[in-house]
């Protein structure tokens, strides 16, 4: 059977705005994470302490934190390297991320790094954060399939997936990147997985909609028992890094499909689509989720 409620990892500030080609000035930023938060959303991903020229829309972190440092939700943070843990922790950060690839490619588009060399970047990061009482989530980008490299074959994404949950990444988030899985595909990367002795409890998935295929995949994982979706709120995002990435699966279509399946998740869809229509009209374009598109029709 389906899980009876699942934790919503909210992505929309740093997923959603790090693909923005104009920059989101903080106060709206900081604003938007209290929204996402009043509409229930107790996991929101704040921002990443990457380097400036990499990500100049999330080069504002320093100044972000200090005005959401009294929400009242869970503000995990991108962490790529020591430098940017050193940011983190002096900002008070309690949730940190770091991001991985299932491929070459990407691992050096991305980070600057072979696979290998961006898992032994990510371990000191890792290591240090948890002596910190810090709580990791390791992302692993191009599970499924890769804009350079076509489709990855699942033996790759499930070794490089024990490696970040052997370093202490205390949870793994299977990252489609471009939107290219389908759930055929999901079914046999999560079975493969556990076999592999991968528990549910350790594992995300993080779905982008780019060819319409995000709340399937989903449906596919809640049925293998996954119970931690990430999503974005009115479907911004992408990754500058991969060309072809679209924005993530939109919160407020998971929402809706959960809240049709009596799945608990705590957020409310009304002030949720608000919020999502509020920040549309500071983007200068509306947002691409159908169902904040028909909520807000109403
Ligand atoms: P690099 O050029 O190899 O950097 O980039 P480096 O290690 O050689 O350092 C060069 C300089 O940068 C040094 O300064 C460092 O101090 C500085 P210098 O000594 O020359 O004056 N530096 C930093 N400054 C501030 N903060 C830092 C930092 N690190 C180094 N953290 C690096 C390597 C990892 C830094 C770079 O590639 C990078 O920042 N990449 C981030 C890319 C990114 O954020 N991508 C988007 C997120 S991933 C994603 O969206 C996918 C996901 O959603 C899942 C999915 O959908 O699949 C998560
Ligand atoms: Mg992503």
């Amino acid at each position: 059977g389906l899980p009876t409620r699942i934790l919503i990892h909210e992505v929309g500030p740093r997923d959603g705005l790090q693909n923005e080609k104009a920059l989101v000035p903080v106060a709206i930023k900081a604003e938007f994470i209290r929204r996402l938060a009043e509409a229930g959303l107790t996991t929101i991903e704040a921002t990443s302490f990457v380097h400036p020229k990499w990500v100049p829309q999330l080069a504002d972190a320093e100044e972000l934190m200090p005005l959401i440092d009294d929400v009242a939700a869970r503000l995990p943070v991108l962490v790529p390297n020591e430098r940017g843990l050193d940011r983190a922790l002096a900002l008070g950060a309690r949730d940190i991320a770091v991001f991985a690839s299932a491929t070459e490619s990407f691992a050096k588009a991305n980070l600057n790094r072979t696979v290998d060399g961006a898992l032994e970047m990510f371990e000191p990061v890792v290591a240090k954060a948890r002596d910190a009482g810090v709580a990791v989530r390791g992302y692993l980008s191009m599970c499924f399939g890769d804009p350079w490299e076509g489709q990855v074959p699942i033996s790759q994404t499930v070794s490089v997936s024990r490696r970040l949950l052997d370093m202490g990444c205390d949870e793994l988030s299977l990252g489609d990147t471009i939107g290219v899985a389908t759930p055929g595909h999901v079914r046999e990367l999560l079975a493969t997985l556990t076999e592999a002795g991968v528990t549910n409890d350790r594992l995300a998935v993080h779905f982008h909609d780019t060819y319409g295929q995000a709340l399937a995949n989903t449906l596919a994982a809640l049925q293998h028992g996954v119970t931690t979706v990430d999503a974005s709120a009115g479907g911004l995002g992408g990754c500058p890094y991969a060309k072809s990435a679209t924005g993530n699966l939109a919160t407020e279509d998971l929402v809706w499909m959960l809240d049709g399946l009596g799945i608990e998740t705590g957020v409310d869809i009304g002030r949720l689509t608000a919020t999502s229509v509020w920040m549309a009209r500071h983007l200068g374009r509306p947002s691409p989720s159908r169902t904040v598109r028909a909520l807000s029709q109403k």
